[in-house]
């Protein structure tokens, strides 16, 4: 059996003319854009190629788009007073920081600085807690994502046995409440598993979706998959890669599954790149357009 694959660039891009559309008709009648900032600190390259990502799309799609570019050793006095300013510009509906940051800097002093009304990633406590208590709020983009994947893809979630692979703040968590929570996308049992799960495979094996956030290249192997099941791959790896593939950048990036035997045995799998990473830009984008809605009573 050879698994569909789910064209996570193509969805995207559909979201993505979607909130063009949605913020030209708007401007068009005289509202100012949206506005998205995101403040990366230091020069990982990762980061910054992410960070490049969000801006372009932000542009595209008709946004006010501003990047605060901050050096490594920037002190915490800098870095908070410019999450104040961008809690001050009436300019800016939503903003981030790009994560991880450098050592000296606590990144759970930063988050709750962010204002929870402009915390487009979802991660500030109050975020977090209404996501909990099923509120509305921001929800974290690549979880929101993956659940946007399954929605428009058709894949029912209600009375499956999901697992998540991983516990992050950032996916594993959000994700399993997403998919546990009342409503579309959701009712599903959820199983969390983390590196300090009992038998990950077995588990594995219980999944009719199976989300892997565990960031370990190919560490979900064929004979973890349940035949049929929904893979929804999380992962970007950066591997080594001296000939072939991405030999001109040194490095190529996969997931954690592993896509060619997996797709032997799963129903559905992400690809990575093109799976989820797409999405998240797309559901940063959403989030800020939700963000900028409320703002301007749209
Ligand atoms: N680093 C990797 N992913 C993310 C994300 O979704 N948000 C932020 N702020 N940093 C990240």
């Amino acid at each position: 059996m050879s698994a569909t694959i789910i064209d996570g660039k193509a969805t995207a891009r559909a979201i993505r003319a979607e909130i063009a559309e949605r913020v030209r008709a708007r401007t068009d009648a005289g509202v100012r854009p949206p506005g998205l900032a995101v403040v990366i600190v230091g020069e990982d390259p990762a980061s910054q190629s992410y960070v490049r990502g969000k801006r372009k799309a932000a542009t595209a799609a008709g946004f006010h788009s501003v990047v605060h570019e901050l050096p490594g050793d920037t002190s915490r006095e800098k870095l908070l007073s410019t999450i104040d300013a961008l809690n001050d510009d009436p300019a800016i509906d939503g903003y981030l920081c790009q994560l991880p940051l450098p050592d000296h800097l606590d990144k759970q002093e930063v988050i709750q600085r962010i204002d929870p009304e402009k915390d487009v990633d979802g991660f500030h406590p109050i975020n977090v807690g209404r996501l909990a208590a099923g509120l509305p709020g921001f929800i974290p983009c690549t979880p929101r994502g993956c659940r946007e994947l399954l929605l428009r893809g058709g894949f029912e979630t209600e009375g499956r046995h999901a697992v998540v692979l991983g516990r992050s703040n950032l996916v594993g968590r959000p994700m399993a409440m997403l998919l546990g929570q009342k409503g579309p996308g959701g009712n599903a049992t959820v199983e969390v598993c983390h590196s300090r799960s009992g038998d990950l495979a077995e588990a594995c094996r219980r999944a009719d979706i199976l989300i892997s956030a565990i960031g370990r290249p190919d560490f979900v192997t064929a004979d973890m998959v349940k035949p049929g099941a929904t893979v929804i791959d999380v992962g970007i790896n950066r591997v080594d890669a001296p000939q072939g593939p991405g030999s001109e950048k040194g490095y190529r990036l996969v997931g954690d599954v592993d896509f060619d035997a997996v797709s032997q045995v799963a129903g559905a799998i992400t690809p990575v790149p093109g799976g989820v990473g797409p999405m998240t830009i797309a559901m940063l984008l959403q989030n800020t357009l939700d963000a900028w809605e409320r703002r301007t009573g749209g």
